[in-house]
């Protein structure tokens, strides 16, 4: 058994940049042959930096949970997510990600959750109403529409928010620039700079050390990335600032009275220090963050749904059927028992296409991996779509087959052979929302339409910032 990093496998380079690739199909190549390893652990690079792959679900679960406090979230994340959610959840790390984690985990506990399923049929079943027979639409437009609208609404009490909206467009654009830039060459070079002058700062000491100290702050914003100083990135973030703040303002002047996520986050205290609120631009980092990671993922996540659905009839009968036996009553009393059929639906969606597949971490320090020490400093990415596909975890992976989610065979599954919402202390803090946005978003629309998708084509994935459908899903509505 290997016991130090350079001992291990090494997987080959697929470009010039390593392991991991750079184009869409490189990537996912890439977590495919992830996902056939044996050994715990394998090892890669990206350009001059070594990588270490954990293959297994007992490595996942040891880095991501067992020994998450040896990792932080890999600086490349920061750079790029700075220009527009600031210091939000997401990126934050340390003391401060400790105290915001602290404040807003109770407002996303299940009980406070629920109040948002009334939104959820609502804004689903607004966009089931504008659907037509025969028309021809793009899925992953419409779920994107409605998951927008979703947590809009749940944000900021927004009757309507979509990409119509100055607000949503504000969103929509900083999000775009995002997708452009992850694994880009820019970012890749921003990163390598960080770490350049990280690596001189800690061979100095007094006030040569401050100085690299205080130009890594100045590096830590992105400034290499294309399209940067473009004005409409900047013009989306003053609308952005602008507006979160005017909302905030109301909030205040209307003494809190509206129940958004808005006006808890601006109510959260600190059951340690009552008084302690958080500051109106951390409200507005947690704002934007939440709305980023809230509606892309689900997004995403809902229009796969229905791909799987309209290449599995028999699948989506048994859901429609579920969806069906509401008859009139409407789905606003959440109780999942009574949407069991398309939760696993959800679910086994979540495995096949894991909206966010990796997750990027940095050791703090040297740490014990299965049994292999891995130095400070040291990348390591987290593959949700390389355990997803392990035929050790799953029989027949390729299969879309919703019934491995019954209890008695989930509750087989090791630990760490199921990512879609990461695990450990930095495990999504939306996954409450998203479990009950999926199975409703997807119930509210089969009572109503079919979604017929050429059965021939084979859609391929695109790995943006999520794990998107290449293309859309091009369907025609049928009434049912
Ligand atoms: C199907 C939908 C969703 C998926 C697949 C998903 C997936 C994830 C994953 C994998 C992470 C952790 C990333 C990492 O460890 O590097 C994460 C974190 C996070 N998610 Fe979600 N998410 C979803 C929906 C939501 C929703 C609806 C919200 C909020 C309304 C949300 C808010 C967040 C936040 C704030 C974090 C950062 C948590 C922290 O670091 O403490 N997500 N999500």
């Amino acid at each position: 058994m290997p016991t130090s990093v350079i001992d291990l496998p090494k997987l080959p380079d697929v470009s010039l940049y390593g392991s991991l690739g750079v184009s869409t199909s490189e990537r996912l190549a890439f977590q495919r042959t992830l996902s056939k390893q044996r050994s715990p652990l394998v090892r890669g690079r990206i350009l001059h930096r070594p990588l270490l792959l954990p293959c297994t679900p007992e490595a996942c679960h040891e880095v991501l949970v067992t020994k998450a406090k040896h990792f932080e979230k890999a600086p490349g994340l920061r750079v790029l997510l700075y220009m527009f959610a600031g210091q939000g959840l997401f990126t934050s790390e340390g003391a401060l990600w400790q105290r915001q984690r602290k404040l807003m985990s109770p407002i996303f506990q299940p009980a406070p959750m629920h109040q948002y399923a009334e939104t959820m049929r609502q804004v689903a079943t607004r966009a089931a109403d504008r659907m037509r027979d025969g028309e021809a639409i793009d899925v992953a437009q419409e779920t994107t529409r409605i998951a927008m609208s979703i947590v809009g609404k749940a944000l900021f009490d927004a009757d309507t928010f979509d990409d119509a909206d100055a607000l949503g467009a504000a969103l929509t654009t900083a999000l775009s620039w995002v997708n452009h830039n992850v694994g880009s060459p820019g970012l890749i070079a921003h990163v390598l700079l960080l770490d350049a002058i990280e690596a001189l700062g800690a061979k100095t000491s007094g006030s040569l050390n401050e100085l690299f100290e205080s130009a890594h702050k100045k590096v830590s914003v992105p400034f290499l990335l294309p399209g940067v100083r473009d004005e409409k990135l900047r013009s989306a973030v003053k609308l952005l600032d602008e507006r979160i703040q005017d909302m905030i303002d109301e909030r205040r002047r209307q003494g809190f009275a509206r129940k958004d996520l808005l006006t808890r986050l601006l109510t959260a205290q600190d059951e340690d220090k009552p008084g302690a609120h958080m500051s109106d631009k951390q409200v507005r980092d947690e704002a934007v963050t939440l709305f980023v990671a809230g509606h892309e993922t689900t997004a995403t996540a809902l229009a796969w749904s229905f791909y799987l659905l309209a290449k599995n009839p028999e699948v989506r009968d048994r859901a429609q059927a579920e969806a069906d036996a509401f008859g009139s009553d409407p789905i606003t009393q959440w109780d999942p028992t009574k949407l069991e059929y398309c939760t696993r639906v959800f679910k086994e969606v979540l495995r096949l296409f894991p909206p966010v597949m990796m997750f990027p971490r940095r050791a703090i320090d040297d740490v014990e991996i299965c049994g292999v020490t891995i130095p400070r400093k040291t990348l390591t990415f987290v593959s949700a779509y390389a355990q997803h596909y392990r035929e050790d975890s799953y029989e027949d992976p390729h299969r879309f087959d919703p019934d491995r989610w019954l209890p008695q065979r989930e509750s087989l599954r090791p630990k760490g052979s199921y990512l879609p919402f990461s695990a450990g202390p930095r495990f999504c803090i939306g996954v409450h929302f998203a479990m009950m946005e999926g199975p409703i978003v997807l119930a509210t629309l089969l009572q109503r339409w079919r979604f017929e998708i050429d059965s021939q084509k084979t859609i391929e994935e695109d790995d943006f910032a999520t794990l998107r459908p290449k293309g859309g899903v091009p369907a025609f509505v049928r009434s049912r």
